[in-house]
């Protein structure tokens, strides 16, 4: 029999993207979204040839009727509390009612097992869900991959193409994990129709340093290019909560603060680099950063 995924968040960019690659595979897809969700998006998902099911997404039986059979419900929603935790509680409640096998959460971040509780807001927010998550009767499946390798080119400031400078807080030599949402979306297609999976994922398309950034890019665009290291661990803190003082903006996603808290935690240090699942799904072809780079056609020159 096909398996049947459910999915959730399937109008965003990672849930699309996790959607297309369940269509390249031999399985129902069916995408649970909300009352107030644009018609256009729908209407999109439905030309690919997913099943949407729009509902009150408050009612827990709402959601658990259209998810009866189904062998994961796959989350890729993104907000703030009352939608990581509350709305996505509510998802959850719905599988077990239904249920449903398996549960992937929405975290797609780096791995946040060892970083400390009260440093990083929207990761605080994945941590009190778990607590949830592993009291519901429904195995789980977190999948951590670091920042999405996109960010490189577009919002995260580490590579300044202008200046000509890798933004580097702390030690140089750090690893850092990248991977492009693409390969997270394929990963976890793969991960969601998979009957044995544990608790925790981990994936990495590329791992460098802000030293391998600097002979990368120089090398990639034969122009010289330098740390710029403003400060240490200790002067980020700092910022963060002057920033967080003054400028609070508590109601955005990714307010100014919340990135330097996700780049605090990159370069600090306390991520622990254990077991990469990468060849967990034999064909899955990890993009590096240079390929990225290069395909993105950023102003190398
Ligand atoms: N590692 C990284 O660097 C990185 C970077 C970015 C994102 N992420 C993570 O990736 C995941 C997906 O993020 P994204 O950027 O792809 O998200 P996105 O494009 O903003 O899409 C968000 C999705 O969540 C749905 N949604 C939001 N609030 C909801 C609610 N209250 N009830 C039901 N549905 C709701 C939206 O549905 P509507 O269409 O109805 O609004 C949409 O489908 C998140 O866990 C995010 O933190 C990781």
């Amino acid at each position: 029999m096909m398996k049947i995924i459910v999915v959730v968040g399937a109008t965003g960019n990672l849930g699309g993207k996790i959607v297309n690659a369940l269509l390249a595979k031999n399985v129902e897809v069916r995408a649970i979204v909300r009352l107030e969700t644009d018609i256009k998006k729908i209407q999109e998902l439905e030309q690919k040839g997913v099943k949407v099911i729009q509902v009150d997404t408050s009612i827990v039986s709402e959601i658990s009727k259209n998810c009866i059979r189904a062998h994961c419900m796959v989350s890729a929603l993104a907000g703030l509390k009352e939608t990581v935790i509350d709305a996505q509680k509510i998802f959850l409640d719905a599988a077990v009612e239904a249920k449903v096998q398996r549960f992937i959460p929405s975290d797609y971040s780096s791995d946040f097992t060892n970083l400390r509780v009260g440093e990083n807001r929207n990761l605080d927010f994945r941590r009190e869900f778990h607590k949830h998550l592993d009291k519901a009767s429904i195995k789980a499946t977190t999948i951590f991959n670091g920042p999405f390798m996109d960010l490189l080119t577009t919002d995260m400031p580490l590579i300044l193409f202008k200046q000509k400078r890798i933004l580097c807080w702390g030690n140089a030599n750090q690893i850092l994990e990248f991977t492009t949402t693409y390969n997270v979306a394929e990963f976890t297609a793969a991960a969601a129709i998979d009957d044995d999976t544990p608790r925790y994922l981990r994936i990495a398309g590329d791992k460098l340093t802000c030293n391998d950034f600097v002979q990368l890019l120089s090398e990639l665009t034969t122009k010289k290019y330098k740390i710029f290291r403003p400060g240490g661990i200790g002067l980020l803190n700092f910022l963060i909560k002057m920033i967080r003082f003054f400028s609070p903006s508590e109601n955005e996603l990714y307010p100014a603060w919340q990135g330097m808290q996700y780049m605090r935690d990159l370069m600090e240090g306390r991520i622990i680099f254990q077991k990469y699942d990468n060849d967990r799904y034999s064909n899955i072809k990890w993009t590096s950063v240079e390929e990225y780079l290069v395909n993105e056609k950023v102003n190398l020159k």
